[in-house]
């Protein structure tokens, strides 16, 4: 075997087996480059007669073409090979189920607020909603509620500064209210965070939502309170509830009630739910003090009306059963999934 077969056998056997096209160019540089194996048997030529080198050129010319036209084979079937292998961990197995977003939910007392809001707005009511940092003269002094009144222990409270509080209950905005509105009629209710210096545990929060009823015109009785909250209860725990009205003390409210409605767990009967008695208390109300009216800038003899306060954690808990106050505030996917969609 002479050189040149020699060197077409080996180049021919490391192109066949070249792994990657950057092994190929290598390759190529070695083979078929300036300084390459095929370059250096051209140069053989010059020692050759005259005669054969013709025939010699011929074969060397004819060597480069076929290494040339091996490299470019091998280099196609690399690159058909890559792009199979890409294309195959590409691949998209459109029958698989689509992912789902997870959507959020609303949160329960967003819920219980808004069905709230809801039924008041069916009967003719405006919702209002003000700052959360109030001044103390509109949280207590027009609540009747001056400074050394002991009805201030009732609410422990976050001041700003000795004129400005984080607002301990929604009637600081039914005091607003009555200011802004008075001589004139009034229906609107109150809904809002409020806040007392508390030590949080399953029934207490140092923030917590209200929402404030009030209603001012001529002759707005007792009755019409006890009418309001007894279709209040119904819709919110059932057509057949019942309600009472027990005396109470709210310092803007003559007279005060608390009320009661028929325990919905069952039926009034008497279980764990409401202490066995039947009854589960909901809210305090009464009718708007004459005093308050009149700081308001009301004639109380011509103006009264009604009040209540309803806290909307209480009316989620006894709906649905919840046990712990703290479970609103504490963002467990696995609650707030319980109370709409979220996937
Ligand atoms: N502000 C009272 C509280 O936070 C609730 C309340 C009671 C509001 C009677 C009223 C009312 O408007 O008439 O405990």
């Amino acid at each position: 075997m002479d050189e040149m077969q020699k060197l077409q056998q080996t180049a021919l056997e490391e192109i066949s087996q070249a792994a990657t096209t950057a092994d190929l160019n290598d390759l190529r540089v070695r083979y078929l480059g300036k300084k390459g194996s095929v370059q250096a048997l051209m140069k053989n030529m010059k020692s050759l007669p005259a005669a054969e080198k013709p025939a010699y050129g011929q074969k060397v010319n004819g060597l480069k073409q076929e290494l040339q036209t091996a490299m470019d084979a091998r280099k196609e079937m690399l690159e058909k090979a890559e792009l199979d292998r890409r294309i195959a961990g590409e691949k998209i197995d459109v029958t698989l189920p689509g992912r789902q977003p997870a959507a959020g939910s609303l949160h329960p007392l967003t819920l219980v607020q808004q069905e709230l809001e809801d039924l008041f707005v069916g009967l003719g009511y405006q919702v209002i909603e003000g700052p959360e940092v109030v001044e103390d003269l509109y949280c207590f002094e027009r609540a009747n509620i001056p400074r050394d009144h002991p009805a201030r222990d009732m609410q422990d409270s976050l001041y700003i500064d000795p004129e400005h509080l984080l607002r301990t209950h929604t009637t600081a905005l039914q005091m607003k209210v009555l200011e802004e509105e008075a001589p004139r009629d009034i229906k609107v209710i109150c809904p809002g965070k409020v806040y007392r210096r508390d030590d949080d545990d399953a029934t207490h929060s140092h923030q917590f939502t209200q929402m404030e009823g009030l209603v001012i015109g001529e002759h707005i009785s007792l009755a019409d309170l006890k009418g309001t909250l007894e279709f209040l209860a119904r819709k919110m725990f059932g057509q057949d509830r019942e309600i009472r009205f027990r005396p109470s003390y709210f310092p803007f409210t003559e007279p005060s009630v608390e009320v009661d409605v028929t325990c919905h767990v069952c039926g009034g009967k008497g279980c764990p739910t409401c202490k066995h008695t039947g009854w589960i208390e909901i809210l305090g109300a009464g009718e708007v003090h004459p005093h308050v009216l009149e700081m308001a800038g009301y004639d109380p003899a011509k103006a009264q009306g009604f009040a209540f306060g309803v806290g909307i954690e209480r009316v989620a808990m006894l709906k649905y059963g919840i046990d712990d106050i703290r479970h609103f505030y504490t963002n467990d996917k696995r609650f707030a999934s319980m109370f709409g969609r979220f996937e």
